[in-house]
């Protein structure tokens, strides 16, 4: 069997647990996640980020699902209290780090000068990064020309970064739609899709492993959409990906995507 890897042909579906599970109910829902089956397992790479303390109880060995850390430290190591080692997170089994989630953003401030640290740490740590993008509801009423403008600013703290050979994962995730029921249109989400990849081109990392994902109230009913008419490769999934049931609804309905 090939190894497990973000950018294999196939959709790729992240689970971004937050804080929303308690230990117990994380350790629980992984191991749901393996029993997916062969079917589920073959429509889609599934990866799951959950809290930082559950990550060190799951073990992505012999696993199905691939694991990575919600936050990733601007250090190996060091006297940075609270913050979570890249390291430790490839040593816990983790693959990938999500890095510039809006959460971190708006509600904790965090500045394009600390996430390009987390960035930089991300790859020297060997571990892929999910970088984060979208509008708030304030730009994204301003219109298309607007949207791109902030998403070639966000894009381009990825300029000059070393490690693009591991490759590098885009989640476009509109503030507005995520945790509200409102998604942009697939043809809109088209639009964004091709914007970010003349921006990445622009920043020569196209032609590295390069995914793009969308996020944002991604349910049953619109997940194969964002794929076949957005265009995305993938999807950045949060409240659903935390019942059982619902994720898996997703996974099935990518089944005829690959
Ligand atoms: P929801 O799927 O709950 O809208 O969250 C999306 C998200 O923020 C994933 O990172």
């Amino acid at each position: 069997m090939k190894p497990l890897s973000l950018f294999q042909k196939k959709p790729l579906c992240i689970a971004n647990w937050k804080q929303y599970l308690t230990l117990s109910e994380s350790v629980r829902l992984y191991a749901r996640f393996q029993t997916l089956g062969t079917r589920y397992f073959s429509s889609c790479t599934i990866a799951v980020a959950p809290s930082a303390i559950s990550l060190a109880m799951l073990s992505s060995k012999s696993s199905s699902v691939l694991l990575g850390a919600q936050q990733g430290g601007i250090a190996q190591a060091g006297a940075y209290t609270v913050e979570i080692s890249p390291r430790d997170t490839r040593t816990s089994g983790g693959s990938f780090v999500i890095v510039g989630h809006s959460e971190r953003r708006q509600i904790f401030g965090e500045t394009d000068v600390l996430l390009r640290q987390r960035l930089e740490a991300t790859y020297e740590a060997g571990l892929v990064p999910v970088y984060c993008v979208g509008e708030s509801r304030d730009i994204y009423t301003k219109g298309f020309r607007a949207v791109k403008k902030h998403l070639t600013t966000q894009l381009s703290l990825l300029k000059g970064l070393n490690g693009f050979q591991k490759g590098i994962v885009i989640a476009y995730e509109p503030v507005w739609s995520i945790g509200s029921g409102t998604t942009p249109t697939f043809a809109e989400a088209l639009a964004i899709y091709r914007s970010i990849r003349e921006i990445l081109d622009g920043l020569g990392i196209l032609d590295t492993k390069t995914r793009i994902l969308y996020g944002g109230s991604v349910q049953k009913d619109n997940a194969a959409g964002f794929l076949h008419e957005g265009g995305f490769s993938g999807l950045l999934i949060g409240g659903a990906s935390t019942r059982f049931a619902d994720f898996r609804d997703i996974i099935h309905s990518l089944e005829h995507i690959v």
